[in-house]
């Protein structure tokens, strides 16, 4: 696999080292800023810390394996709006060396994890699989480049590949760059979350665990070729989500900074999830349950992500992000 010092990966390894004891399991990684060997304390599989870009690297790793699971990403939208290149490169690049390696040393399913942010922003219903792409951020559209990329070695090479398009995670072990350990982080220190534009933008909550959970089953038992989508079981504005984590941490309503809108924001994602379903696949968290849980997490790991937010990297980008 690629990208598990990251936020889904690692959870996806934490799972997997459970669930199936006998897999053996090669975690490729660069460690960007969002990777966290952190991620993975307590848990004893090889980390090969290399970029998915170096072919000779990817092709050393992936010897002998059967599946290939891809999560190595550039993920935060408003990174990308400050400079794309790096996701140009691992995004699209990247998985380009990972699909001829996978080709080369005959896996036998090649799980691409991707975004329900490549189908852009819909003003009602939910996307479905075969909905067209309208990527409207960097990010989305790397992404959207990449799952086009992974299409045509099915359709070209035959590759046996999946793809994932999940909507927004939410749990532990999440970099506090992005919206939910941000808002959680900086209530605990009674600092404002900073809410882009009104707040009503819409997104499609699913927990981190029923995510891994979720690739999982389409690893399994996923008909190669084809694309899954896996949404949350919950879905609410912006605004809302700051009200209900204020009113869960015992905070003041008005801990709110209403800042400049991020360019070209999305007002609303929401997924169709029935081909996923119709494999077999279950929900375990509601988001209730999952976001007391995930307050809970952060307020019991102040070691894990205050380093984080200290360190000199994360505060350059703060400040280059939130200048107005
Ligand atoms: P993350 O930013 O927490 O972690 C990304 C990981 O990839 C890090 O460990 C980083 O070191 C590694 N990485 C980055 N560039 C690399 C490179 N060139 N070579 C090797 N490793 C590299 O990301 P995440 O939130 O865990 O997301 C994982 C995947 O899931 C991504 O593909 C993302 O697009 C997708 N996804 C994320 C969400 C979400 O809500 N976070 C939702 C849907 C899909
Ligand atoms: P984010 O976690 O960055 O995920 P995405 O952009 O991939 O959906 O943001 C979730 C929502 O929260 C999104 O609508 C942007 C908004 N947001 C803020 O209002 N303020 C912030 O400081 C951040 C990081 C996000």
């Amino acid at each position: 696999m690629t990208g598990g010092l990251g936020f889904i990966g690692s959870n996806f390894i934490r799972q997997l080292v459970k669930s199936r004891p006998k897999w053996a399991i090669v975690n490729l990684d660069k460690q960007t800023y969002a990777g966290n060997p952190a991620n993975l304390d307590g848990i004893n599989i090889k980390t090969v810390k290399k970029d998915i870009c170096d072919a000779k690297a990817v092709d050393a790793a992936m010897k002998g394996c059967d599946y290939v699971v891809h999560f190595a990403a550039e993920t935060h939208v408003d990174r990308s709006i400050l400079d794309a290149g790096a996701f140009l490169k691992t995004n699209i690049l990247g998985t380009q060396v990972l699909l001829d390696a996978a080709l080369r040393h005959k896996v036998k399913r090649f799980l691409h994890v991707s975004t329900d942010e490549v189908y852009g922003s819909i003003p009602r219903g939910y996307s479905k699989e075969g909905d067209h792409l309208e990527p409207n951020s960097p990010y989305a559209a790397s992404k959207a480049a990449s799952d086009l990329l992974v299409r045509s070695y099915f359709v070209t090479h035959k590759a046996p590949v999946l793809t994932t398009r999940a909507s927004n995670n939410y749990g532990p072990f999440q970099y506090p760059e992005k919206a939910l350990p941000l808002m959680i982080t900086n209530f605990m220190e009674d600092k404002p979350f900073p809410q882009y534009g009104d707040g009503k933008q819409v997104r499609d909550w699913l927990h981190v665990r029923d995510h891994a959970r979720a690739i999982l089953t389409v690893l399994e038992k996923g008909t190669i070729g084809e694309i899954y989508n896996i949404g949350g079981s919950y879905t609410c504005q912006n605004r809302e989500l700051i009200q209900k984590v204020l009113g869960l941490m015992k905070k003041p309503k008005g801990l709110v900074t209403r800042v400049e809108d991020r360019k070209g924001h999305d007002r609303r994602y929401a997924l169709d999830c029935k081909k996923l379903l119709k494999i077999g696949f279950r929900h375990e968290y509601d988001f209730e349950r999952g976001l007391a849980q995930t307050i809970a997490w952060y307020m019991n790991h102040e070691s894990w992500w205050r380093p984080l937010k200290v360190a000199g990297g994360y505060r350059a980008y703060v400040k280059k992000a939130y200048k107005k």
